[in-house]
């Protein structure tokens, strides 16, 4: 072992991966993420790769993306150790970058009560998919609302407080800022975000994929740049007689730095009028304090520094915080 600390480290970290991610929603990636912790081999591996760049995900994306998905720790094990360099490789280049659409039915009913029609910004946009909340169609369970030709249909449990619209907001413009852009119109971007999902999760594979091919028809144009930098030139950009909304989802804990989350937070309100987090409560802990007891595994949903709802991560559930407007 070459680094007993950061080894020591690095196997805390695929052990908590395992045992608080993985565990009962994917039983393949719970028990790579205990190979792993357990193989100094595996872990010597890691450690020639830059901190950032040891993180449970990429690395299980980038092993599947290269090998196909394996059957079991054992043939996980041996593609690793089988090929490192072409593994080392595509891991530096790659970041994880998972494009959820499935959020929009989470961002859904705060887009529908705002002043129509729309202008609309998403931070943090990867493939720009989560900017085409008026292309999908949705099953809230007490009500839906049908999906254009092809487009998915994302199931969202919604508690009874939930406001549910009764059409899609209009959108007259939009656009994404992203410090790496994916084309959702390449095959080798598309592939990598397929990969992105756990390998067990066939129906919302099966949703991501067309949700990318509306895409690749809508093509929302997503900018390369930097959100603490890029977003005033965009935000100016915007049609002056439409609503602006500037949002993002699971985007603000890539900024390491509370000081630069919370400066973030500073200056998104004199750019627009409604500004919509979806984001873990602990990014913006100054918004989580006045949201009550956050329930386990959620992301906190706020407009304009507001808690408003609780939400499943990857966009299955919205439950209204008591007492939000
Ligand atoms: C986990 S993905 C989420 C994508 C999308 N918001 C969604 O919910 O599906 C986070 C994205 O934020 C982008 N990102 C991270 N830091 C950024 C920054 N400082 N400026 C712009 N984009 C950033 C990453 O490149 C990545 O595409």
């Amino acid at each position: 072992m070459k680094d007993p600390a950061s080894a020591a480290e690095t196997a805390r970290r695929y052990r908590r991966f395992a045992e608080q991610e993985a565990r009962g929603r994917s039983p393949l990636y719970e028990a790579l993420g205990l190979g792993v912790a357990g193989d100094p081999e595996i872990l010597d591996f890691l450690l020639t790769l830059p901190e950032a760049k040891r993180q449970p995900n990429l690395l299980l994306a980038a092993a599947r993306h290269l090998f196909g998905t394996p059957a079991g720790w054992e043939e996980f094990r041996r593609d690793i150790l089988d090929r490192p360099e072409d593994l080392r490789a595509l891991m530096l280049v790659r970041a994880t970058q998972t494009n959820e659409p499935a959020r929009c039915a989470t961002l859904l009913p705060v887009l529908a009560r705002l002043p129509q029609p729309l202008a609309l910004i998403e931070v943090g946009a990867s493939a720009g998919l989560c900017l085409l909340p008026d292309r999908y169609g949705y099953d809230y369970g007490r009500a839906a609302l049908p999906a254009p030709d092809g487009a998915p249909v994302f199931p969202c449990a919604v508690d009874a407080a939930v406001p549910l619209p009764a059409a899609v907001p209009q959108v007259v413009w939009r656009a994404g800022l992203d410090l790496n852009p994916l084309d959702i119109t390449d095959p080798g971007e598309r592939a990598w975000l397929e990969t992105l999902v756990w390998p067990e999760q066939s129906d919302r594979l099966a949703r991501l994929r067309a949700a990318m091919a509306t895409a690749a028809r809508e093509r929302p144009r997503v900018v390369r740049g930097d959100l603490r930098r890029d977003l005033a030139r965009l935000a100016a950009e915007a049609p002056r007689e439409a609503t602006l909304v500037i949002f993002h989802t699971a985007v603000l804990s890539y900024l390491p730095s509370l000081a630069e989350r919370e400066g973030f937070a500073a200056d998104v309100g004199g750019l627009c009028r409604y500004w919509i987090a979806n984001e873990a409560p602990s990014v913006l802990p100054a918004i989580a304090a006045r949201a009550g007891e956050a329930p386990t595994g959620r992301f906190l949903l706020s407009v304009n520094g507001a808690p408003l709802a609780w939400t499943d991560p990857h966009g299955a559930a919205l439950d209204w915080i008591d007492g939000a407007s």
